[in-house]
């Protein structure tokens, strides 16, 4: 017998909207665990960095990918990801060349089916609240809890800066929204969360609140 479908929340949203924190605070609330699934593509760019390999030179990176295995689990309620037995560090993947890397890395479509398929298998194993680029357009197109958290440009920056990390978020959106392959794009379906001039905890409320109410609709 097969028990309860799984709860799956899909957040995604450019760089610096706050998606993170957010998805964090939400999975928590929801006993769900958390994965932040730009984590898996930062971890695989960082492996490509470490072997020595040019991000653009897709044909070493699709060997490098073909030879690397990945480890997605769980501590905590949190993903963690560990590529080629090396388990990822938040400093390692948040460093400045993997911030300016990453993009081009997660454009290859053979690199997305890898991931996507890692992605999925959280979903098999519990609630998830899952938060990236193509969480809700494709990862989960079936899940009626999708959210798409944005904010100005403007403010992601500060955002960034705040945190003082160099990351150049208009370039990367801009890479991350017109390549061909699962583009950042507003699912049709989703509920838009314009966090600008919101706190965080207004954001979680949003969702929490639509969460719990679409749950009651029949
Ligand atoms: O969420 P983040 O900024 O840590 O994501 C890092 C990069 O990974 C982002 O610039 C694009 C890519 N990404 C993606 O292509 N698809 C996802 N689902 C998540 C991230």
């Amino acid at each position: 017998m097969s028990g309860p479908i799984p709860l799956i929340v899909a957040i995604d949203g450019p760089a610096a909207s706050g998606k993170s924190t957010v998805a964090k605070a939400v999975a928590a609330a929801l006993g769900c665990v958390f994965v932040n699934s730009g984590g898996m593509y930062r971890a695989f760019t960082w492996w490509v960095l470490q072997k020595g390999i040019r991000p653009d030179d897709t044909a070493a990176v699709l060997d490098l990918l073909a030879a690397t295995r990945f480890s997605c689990g769980e501590e905590n309620g949190v993903g963690t990801v560990s590529v080629g037995g090396t388990r990822m560090t938040r400093t390692e993947m948040a460093s400045t060349e993997v911030n300016a890397n990453v993009s081009v890395i997660a454009a290859i479509p053979e690199v997305r089916d890898r991931l996507v398929a890692e992605q999925r298998r959280y979903a098999e194993r519990g609630g998830v609240v899952m938060e990236g680029r193509d969480i809700g357009s494709v990862v989960f197109p079936d899940t009626p809890f999708k959210f798409y958290i944005d904010a100005s440009p403007e403010v992601r920056e500060r955002r960034r800066r705040s945190e003082g990390i160099t990351d150049s978020i208009a370039r990367r959106d801009r890479i991350d929204s017109s390549r061909a392959a699962s583009p950042l794009v507003v699912p049709p379906d989703a509920l838009v969360v314009d966090s600008s001039d919101l706190t965080v905890d207004e954001v979680v409320e949003r969702v929490l609140a639509a969460v719990r109410n679409r749950r009651m609709t029949p």
